[in-house]
Protein backbone atom coordinates (compact mmCIF):
# COMPACT_ATOMS: atom_id res chain seq x y z
CA UNK A 1 0.00 0.00 0.00
CA UNK A 2 1.37 3.39 -0.72
CA UNK A 3 -0.03 6.74 0.53
CA UNK A 4 1.28 9.86 0.63
CA UNK A 5 0.38 12.98 2.71
CA UNK A 6 -0.30 16.57 1.46
CA UNK A 7 0.13 19.01 4.39
CA UNK A 8 1.76 22.42 5.75
CA UNK A 9 2.24 20.60 9.19
CA UNK A 10 4.76 17.78 7.93
CA UNK A 11 6.56 17.80 11.37
CA UNK A 12 3.05 16.80 13.04
CA UNK A 13 3.57 13.51 11.34
CA UNK A 14 6.86 12.20 12.74
CA UNK A 15 6.38 9.97 16.05
CA UNK A 16 2.98 8.63 14.36
CA UNK A 17 5.22 7.31 11.41
CA UNK A 18 7.50 5.29 13.50
CA UNK A 19 5.55 4.04 15.98
CA UNK A 20 3.40 0.87 16.40
CA UNK A 21 1.15 -0.68 13.87
CA UNK A 22 2.30 1.82 11.08
CA UNK A 23 5.74 2.04 12.31
CA UNK A 24 6.57 -1.66 11.78
CA UNK A 25 4.06 -1.60 8.55
CA UNK A 26 6.53 0.42 6.96
CA UNK A 27 9.24 -1.69 8.81
CA UNK A 28 8.25 -4.88 6.85
CA UNK A 29 8.11 -2.66 3.49
CA UNK A 30 4.03 -3.61 3.45
CA UNK A 31 3.66 0.11 3.47
CA UNK A 32 5.22 3.17 2.15
CA UNK A 33 4.18 6.55 3.64
CA UNK A 34 5.36 10.00 2.05
CA UNK A 35 5.02 13.10 3.71
CA UNK A 36 4.91 16.12 1.25
CA UNK A 37 5.01 20.01 2.44
CA UNK A 38 2.42 22.16 0.53
CA UNK A 39 4.91 24.83 0.26
CA UNK A 40 7.34 22.75 -1.54
CA UNK A 41 4.91 24.01 -4.17
CA UNK A 42 4.70 27.73 -3.70
CA UNK A 43 6.07 30.41 -6.18
CA UNK A 44 6.07 33.51 -3.94
CA UNK A 45 9.06 34.70 -1.48
CA UNK A 46 6.52 34.04 1.94
CA UNK A 47 5.61 30.03 0.45
CA UNK A 48 2.42 31.84 1.72
CA UNK A 49 -0.68 28.94 0.73
CA UNK A 50 -3.68 31.56 2.26
CA UNK A 51 -5.74 34.52 1.09
CA UNK A 52 -8.99 36.13 2.29
CA UNK A 53 -11.89 35.03 0.87
CA UNK A 54 -13.84 36.60 -2.14
CA UNK A 55 -16.77 37.90 -0.92
CA UNK A 56 -15.52 38.94 2.14
CA UNK A 57 -16.36 37.39 5.78
CA UNK A 58 -13.74 36.29 8.62
CA UNK A 59 -10.96 33.30 8.09
CA UNK A 60 -8.76 32.56 5.14
CA UNK A 61 -8.61 30.12 2.06
CA UNK A 62 -6.20 27.80 0.86
CA UNK A 63 -5.38 29.45 -2.32
CA UNK A 64 -5.71 27.22 -5.42
CA UNK A 65 -2.37 27.24 -7.19
CA UNK A 66 0.31 25.29 -4.57
CA UNK A 67 -2.10 22.46 -4.55
CA UNK A 68 -3.20 21.88 -8.73
CA UNK A 69 0.53 22.02 -8.75
CA UNK A 70 1.07 19.30 -5.75
CA UNK A 71 -1.66 17.51 -6.93
CA UNK A 72 -0.38 17.47 -10.91
CA UNK A 73 2.86 16.15 -9.69
CA UNK A 74 1.61 13.35 -7.49
CA UNK A 75 -0.72 12.57 -10.56
CA UNK A 76 2.74 12.42 -12.63
CA UNK A 77 4.07 10.09 -10.41
CA UNK A 78 1.22 7.94 -9.62
CA UNK A 79 -1.60 8.67 -12.55
CA UNK A 80 -3.77 6.16 -10.61
CA UNK A 81 -3.46 7.21 -7.02
CA UNK A 82 -7.47 8.12 -5.47
CA UNK A 83 -6.83 11.51 -4.36
CA UNK A 84 -8.77 12.18 -0.85
CA UNK A 85 -9.17 15.61 1.02
CA UNK A 86 -9.71 15.46 4.55
CA UNK A 87 -12.53 17.56 5.10
CA UNK A 88 -15.30 17.66 7.74
CA UNK A 89 -17.65 18.15 4.11
CA UNK A 90 -16.98 14.68 3.09
CA UNK A 91 -18.44 11.42 3.50
CA UNK A 92 -18.00 9.32 7.05
CA UNK A 93 -15.51 7.23 7.73
CA UNK A 94 -16.69 4.13 8.57
CA UNK A 95 -15.41 0.30 8.36
CA UNK A 96 -16.68 -0.45 5.03
CA UNK A 97 -15.30 3.02 3.36
CA UNK A 98 -11.71 2.25 5.09
CA UNK A 99 -11.74 -1.46 3.31
CA UNK A 100 -12.94 0.13 0.20
CA UNK A 101 -9.65 2.73 0.58
CA UNK A 102 -7.42 -0.37 1.52
CA UNK A 103 -8.40 -1.61 -1.57
CA UNK A 104 -7.35 1.08 -3.75
CA UNK A 105 -4.09 0.63 -2.91
CA UNK A 106 -2.26 3.91 -4.03
CA UNK A 107 -3.96 6.81 -1.68
CA UNK A 108 -3.00 10.70 -1.68
CA UNK A 109 -4.37 12.47 1.41
CA UNK A 110 -5.16 16.07 1.41
CA UNK A 111 -5.02 17.90 4.75
CA UNK A 112 -6.45 21.24 3.85
CA UNK A 113 -6.09 24.21 7.16
CA UNK A 114 -7.93 27.31 7.81
CA UNK A 115 -11.82 27.87 6.37
CA UNK A 116 -11.14 25.55 3.87
CA UNK A 117 -9.51 25.39 0.17
CA UNK A 118 -10.55 27.39 -2.86
CA UNK A 119 -13.18 25.31 -4.43
CA UNK A 120 -11.46 24.95 -7.81
CA UNK A 121 -9.17 22.23 -6.07
CA UNK A 122 -12.11 20.13 -5.37
CA UNK A 123 -13.17 20.21 -8.73
CA UNK A 124 -10.38 20.05 -10.85
CA UNK A 125 -7.87 17.23 -8.38
CA UNK A 126 -9.78 16.07 -5.91
CA UNK A 127 -11.93 12.02 -6.19
CA UNK A 128 -12.91 12.18 -2.58
CA UNK A 129 -13.94 14.08 0.32
CA UNK A 130 -13.70 11.78 3.89
CA UNK A 131 -14.80 13.45 7.36
CA UNK A 132 -14.25 11.88 10.25
CA UNK A 133 -16.43 12.65 12.36
CA UNK A 134 -19.08 15.73 12.58
CA UNK A 135 -17.05 18.54 14.64
CA UNK A 136 -14.42 20.96 12.99
CA UNK A 137 -10.32 20.66 13.57
CA UNK A 138 -8.36 22.44 12.93
CA UNK A 139 -6.58 21.20 10.22
CA UNK A 140 -6.88 17.18 8.20
CA UNK A 141 -4.24 16.45 9.49
CA UNK A 142 -5.27 14.36 12.41
CA UNK A 143 -7.80 12.71 10.34
CA UNK A 144 -5.23 11.61 8.03
CA UNK A 145 -4.00 9.77 10.86
CA UNK A 146 -6.78 8.22 11.74
CA UNK A 147 -7.60 7.04 8.24
CA UNK A 148 -3.69 5.66 7.59
CA UNK A 149 -4.14 3.46 10.72
CA UNK A 150 -7.51 2.43 9.97
CA UNK A 151 -6.62 1.54 6.04
CA UNK A 152 -3.02 -0.06 7.78
CA UNK A 153 -5.03 -2.81 9.53
CA UNK A 154 -6.44 -3.84 6.41
CA UNK A 155 -2.99 -4.73 4.81
CA UNK A 156 -2.98 -8.39 4.89
CA UNK A 157 0.00 -8.90 7.60
CA UNK A 158 0.23 -5.77 9.09
CA UNK A 159 -2.03 -7.04 12.13
CA UNK A 160 0.19 -9.75 13.71
CA UNK A 161 -2.66 -12.35 14.14
CA UNK A 162 -4.14 -13.47 10.92
CA UNK A 163 -7.96 -13.14 12.76
CA UNK A 164 -7.70 -10.35 14.83
CA UNK A 165 -8.94 -7.78 11.90
CA UNK A 166 -11.59 -10.43 11.00
CA UNK A 167 -13.19 -9.86 14.53
CA UNK A 168 -12.43 -6.46 14.94
CA UNK A 169 -15.46 -4.65 15.72
CA UNK A 170 -17.60 -3.75 12.82
CA UNK A 171 -16.88 -6.85 10.93
CA UNK A 172 -19.72 -8.48 11.73
CA UNK A 173 -21.84 -5.64 11.85
CA UNK A 174 -21.98 -5.72 15.67
CA UNK A 175 -19.13 -4.08 18.51
CA UNK A 176 -17.04 -6.87 19.72
CA UNK A 177 -17.48 -8.53 23.14
CA UNK A 178 -15.69 -7.77 25.98
CA UNK A 179 -12.15 -9.07 26.62
CA UNK A 180 -10.75 -9.60 29.87
CA UNK A 181 -7.15 -10.77 31.43
CA UNK A 182 -5.55 -11.96 34.06
CA UNK A 183 -6.33 -11.24 37.29
CA UNK A 184 -9.59 -12.98 37.52
CA UNK A 185 -10.71 -11.07 40.33
CA UNK A 186 -10.19 -7.54 40.76
CA UNK A 187 -11.61 -5.94 43.43
CA UNK A 188 -14.68 -8.45 43.88
CA UNK A 189 -15.23 -8.52 39.98
CA UNK A 190 -14.62 -11.89 38.43
CA UNK A 191 -14.16 -13.12 35.24
CA UNK A 192 -17.11 -14.75 33.51
CA UNK A 193 -16.00 -18.53 34.46
CA UNK A 194 -16.92 -19.71 30.96
CA UNK A 195 -13.68 -17.83 29.84
CA UNK A 196 -11.40 -20.09 32.47
CA UNK A 197 -13.28 -23.08 31.06
CA UNK A 198 -11.05 -24.15 28.25
CA UNK A 199 -14.14 -24.85 26.02
CA UNK A 200 -13.44 -23.20 22.92
CA UNK A 201 -17.18 -23.57 21.18
CA UNK A 202 -18.38 -22.44 24.45
CA UNK A 203 -16.36 -19.29 24.52
CA UNK A 204 -17.51 -18.82 21.01
CA UNK A 205 -20.88 -19.09 21.70
CA UNK A 206 -20.74 -16.67 25.24
CA UNK A 207 -18.44 -14.19 22.57
CA UNK A 208 -20.81 -13.78 20.30
CA UNK A 209 -23.66 -13.50 22.42
CA UNK A 210 -21.64 -10.89 24.49
CA UNK A 211 -20.90 -9.02 20.97
CA UNK A 212 -24.79 -8.96 20.42
CA UNK A 213 -25.79 -7.63 23.92
CA UNK A 214 -22.87 -4.81 23.41
CA UNK A 215 -24.15 -3.90 20.68
CA UNK A 216 -27.64 -3.74 22.20
CA UNK A 217 -26.94 -1.93 25.06
CA UNK A 218 -24.85 1.14 23.19
CA UNK A 219 -25.31 1.10 19.58
CA UNK A 220 -28.36 -0.75 19.02
CA UNK A 221 -28.79 1.27 15.47
CA UNK A 222 -26.10 -1.21 13.96
CA UNK A 223 -28.61 -3.85 14.91
CA UNK A 224 -30.45 -2.83 12.01
CA UNK A 225 -28.10 -3.89 9.35
CA UNK A 226 -25.65 -6.66 11.26
CA UNK A 227 -26.27 -10.31 10.14
CA UNK A 228 -27.31 -12.41 13.11
CA UNK A 229 -26.72 -16.48 13.86
CA UNK A 230 -30.30 -18.54 15.15
CA UNK A 231 -28.51 -18.52 18.63
CA UNK A 232 -27.98 -14.20 18.08
CA UNK A 233 -31.16 -13.83 16.56
CA UNK A 234 -33.08 -15.64 19.92
CA UNK A 235 -31.22 -13.63 22.07
CA UNK A 236 -32.00 -10.35 20.31
CA UNK A 237 -35.74 -11.31 20.82
CA UNK A 238 -35.56 -12.04 24.29
CA UNK A 239 -33.63 -9.04 24.68
CA UNK A 240 -36.08 -6.70 23.22
CA UNK A 241 -39.14 -8.46 24.93
CA UNK A 242 -37.75 -7.99 28.43
CA UNK A 243 -37.30 -4.26 27.31
CA UNK A 244 -40.58 -3.94 26.56
CA UNK A 245 -41.78 -5.94 29.19
CA UNK A 246 -39.99 -3.05 31.47
CA UNK A 247 -41.43 -0.28 29.47
CA UNK A 248 -44.88 -1.64 30.01
CA UNK A 249 -44.62 -2.49 33.74
CA UNK A 250 -42.95 1.20 34.34
CA UNK A 251 -45.93 2.86 32.16
CA UNK A 252 -48.20 1.02 34.10
CA UNK A 253 -46.27 2.08 37.48
CA UNK A 254 -46.74 5.52 36.26
CA UNK A 255 -50.62 5.90 35.85
CA UNK A 256 -50.96 4.07 39.33
CA UNK A 257 -48.87 6.08 40.76
CA UNK A 258 -49.42 9.14 39.24
CA UNK A 259 -51.31 11.60 41.68
CA UNK A 260 -55.55 11.93 39.99
CA UNK A 261 -57.37 14.97 40.17
CA UNK A 262 -59.21 13.95 43.87
CA UNK A 263 -55.71 13.63 45.20
CA UNK A 264 -55.47 15.37 48.56
CA UNK A 265 -53.78 18.47 47.90
N1 LIG B 1 -10.74 18.67 8.83
C1 LIG B 1 -11.35 19.42 9.77
N2 LIG B 1 -12.29 18.74 10.40
C2 LIG B 1 -12.30 17.49 9.84
C3 LIG B 1 -13.07 16.33 10.06
N3 LIG B 1 -14.04 16.28 10.97
N4 LIG B 1 -12.80 15.24 9.31
C4 LIG B 1 -11.84 15.29 8.38
N5 LIG B 1 -11.08 16.35 8.13
C5 LIG B 1 -11.31 17.45 8.85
Amino acid sequence: MRIRIVTIFPELFGGFLTTSLVGRAREKGLLEITVHDLREWTQDRHRSVDDEPYGGGGGMVMTAPPWLAALADVRAEAPSTWRVLMSPQGARLDEKKVRELATRGDLTLLCGRYEGIDERVLVAGVDEEISIGDYVLSGGELAAMVVVEAVSRQIPGVVGLADSVEKDSFRSGLLDHPHYTRPPVVEGMAVPEVLLSGDHAAIERWRALAALRATWAKRPDLLATATLSREQQKELARLRSEASAREESSKSEETSGSPSETDGV
